[in-house]
């Protein structure tokens, strides 16, 4: 089936399209499995879910990917950013919250851990998506597999240097992630994909067409028979 494209006229009324679908699912299914990414796309859901008087006293959620190494209490873990953005506003039980361990000893133990821990929860019903500017889906890189279940990957330069924005400085970013597989990412029962700003058009054209390539890994969404990519217009006209 066709990606379906979702044009909103900004950032806001993106986040709030997003919002939406996840509050919908969060009220039919109040046991949901929520699939969830961080990073400055999705922050604007989250607010809006904050906001938005919803029970998440039995919702599970699992996270994409997390820096390695790094400890959960450094500010720029993603299980920080998580606690902060979401699960400190909401009533969600933090032990049910999973974000993969960037301080595992033991990370190849972790990633197959991780897969195992998605499977024993059902499965995730709705996974929320961004993109990087050159494709990539969670920490998988282009030149990534199709096949691939949760891993321990190499970060690329450009992300490196993308995400040193947030850090003191660029040696600070760590070089590697634990990050959910392609694999892992098309057993989602549904998949939101959140693109905002010029700089991820020329993502966002990868996928107005039909061609499949590892090169933009985000095209391997095309595989999936329910992924809404909602955008803001920014990112589709460029
Ligand atoms: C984050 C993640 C990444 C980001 C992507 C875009 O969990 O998996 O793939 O979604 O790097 O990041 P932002 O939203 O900061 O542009």
């Amino acid at each position: 089936m066709k990606m379906k494209f979702d044009i909103c006229k900004n950032y806001d009324e993106m986040s709030k399209h997003a919002a939406k679908i996840f509050a919908d699912l969060i009220k039919e299914k109040p046991n949901a499995v929520l699939g969830l990414a961080t990073g400055s796309t999705p922050e604007g859901m989250y607010d809006e879910l904050s906001g938005a008087e919803l029970d998440f006293s039995s919702i599970k959620t699992v996270n994409l990917d997390e820096y390695y190494p790094i400890s959960p209490y450094n500010e720029n873990s993603y299980r920080y950013f998580m606690n902060k953005h979401l699960f400190s506003r909401v009533n969600v039980k933090i032990e049910n919250t999973y974000v993969p361990n960037g301080s595992a000893a033991d990370p190849e133990k972790e990633c197959k851990e991780y897969d195992e821990l998605i499977e024993k929860l059902g499965g995730i019903d709705l996974q929320v998506l961004g993109i990087g500017p050159n494709g990539h889906i969670g920490f998988n890189e282009p030149g990534s597999e199709l096949f691939s279940n949760t891993h321990v990957t190499a970060l690329t330069e450009s992300t490196i240097a993308a995400n040193s924005r947030f850090f003191d400085n660029i040696s600070d970013v760590p070089t590697k992630a634990l990050t959910m597989g392609m694999s892992s990412i098309l057993s989602a029962k549904k998949i939101v994909l959140l693109i905002s700003g010029k700089v991820k058009h020329n993502a966002l054209k990868a996928l107005l067409n039909d061609k499949i390539t590892p090169n933009v890994p985000a095209t391997f969404l095309k595989l999936h028979r329910d992924v809404t990519v909602i955008c803001d217009t920014d990112a589709y006209n460029g």
